[in-house]
């Protein structure tokens, strides 16, 4: 299994008064290859579920495997390893950087695997255009649509070939027909045997025919897991 928790629990600030207990006792399987929503309401916790999916922080307790280690028991040095091998994430604002170009933003994760300039140039390069962006490349990210930022943050998410895509509520600011075409990429990747795990409550994403599966997630609780 890709992915596996095992009564995952995640209280944040620990044993002081701001405590908060954000997951509870989460068990949950996801197979490689398939598409998967968490579903929803504001602070259920599916950016918390999908920080331990990946392998921004362990859990406070429990088990998560990811990609065949197990978050607690990596020194974070490692974890933070295993996080660029086998994690590309989206974020809902994008974070991209206004002032780098799209070329330098796509190549960004590479920096600190002291991949070569040229390499990276390259990469990126194919990845803008499979993403319909190579004739922004020497654009500055402050001067592009929200799309094409998007489709910056999705280049950016795969420039390290990761199996594991997580986006956290990718259409937020997108319109219906970005939010498709979203979608479209997201199956594409699919296609292509990435596993990919969208935190939303956009009906666009969670009544969509491309996932395999929906996560309700509700009081940081998981419901109907088959
Ligand atoms: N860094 C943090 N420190 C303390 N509490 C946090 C932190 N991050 C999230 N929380 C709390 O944990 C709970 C779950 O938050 P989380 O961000 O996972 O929810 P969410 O489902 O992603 O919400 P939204 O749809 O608004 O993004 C909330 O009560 C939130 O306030
Ligand atoms: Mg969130």
């Amino acid at each position: 299994m890709l992915i596996e928790l095992d009564l995952v629990t995640k209280i944040y600030n620990q044993g002081h008064a701001n405590e908060v207990r954000a997951l509870t006792d989460v068990t949950l399987a996801i197979e490689e290859n398939t598409m998967v929503c968490l579903r929803g309401a504001s602070g259920s916790g599916k950016s918390t579920l999908l920080s331990i999916i990946g392998c921004v922080f362990p859990p406070t307790s429990g088990r998560a495997a990811i990609a065949g280690k197990q978050l607690s028991r990596l020194p974070d040095r490692f974890m933070t390893i295993h996080r660029r091998q086998n994690i590309g994430f989206i974020f809902q604002q994008f974070n991209v950087l206004p002032e780098l170009t799209v070329l330098d933003n796509i190549g960004l994760p590479l920096l600190p695997l002291g991949v070569a300039p040229a390499i990276r140039k390259k990469r990126a390069t194919m990845l803008m255009e499979r993403l319909g962006i190579a004739h922004r490349a020497d654009f500055p990210a402050r001067q592009i649509s929200g799309g094409e930022l998007q489709r910056v943050a999705i280049a950016r998410a795969l420039i390290n070939n990761q199996p594991i895509i997580l986006a956290d509520e990718p259409t937020a600011h997108l319109d219906t027909r970005l939010s498709l075409e979203f979608m479209q990429i997201m199956d594409d990747l699919k296609t292509e045997g990435k596993t990919v795990i969208i935190a939303s409550h956009d009906q666009l994403i969670t009544e969509s025919p491309s996932l395999d599966r929906i996560i309700d997630v509700k009081d940081g609780r998981i419901h109907h897991v088959p």
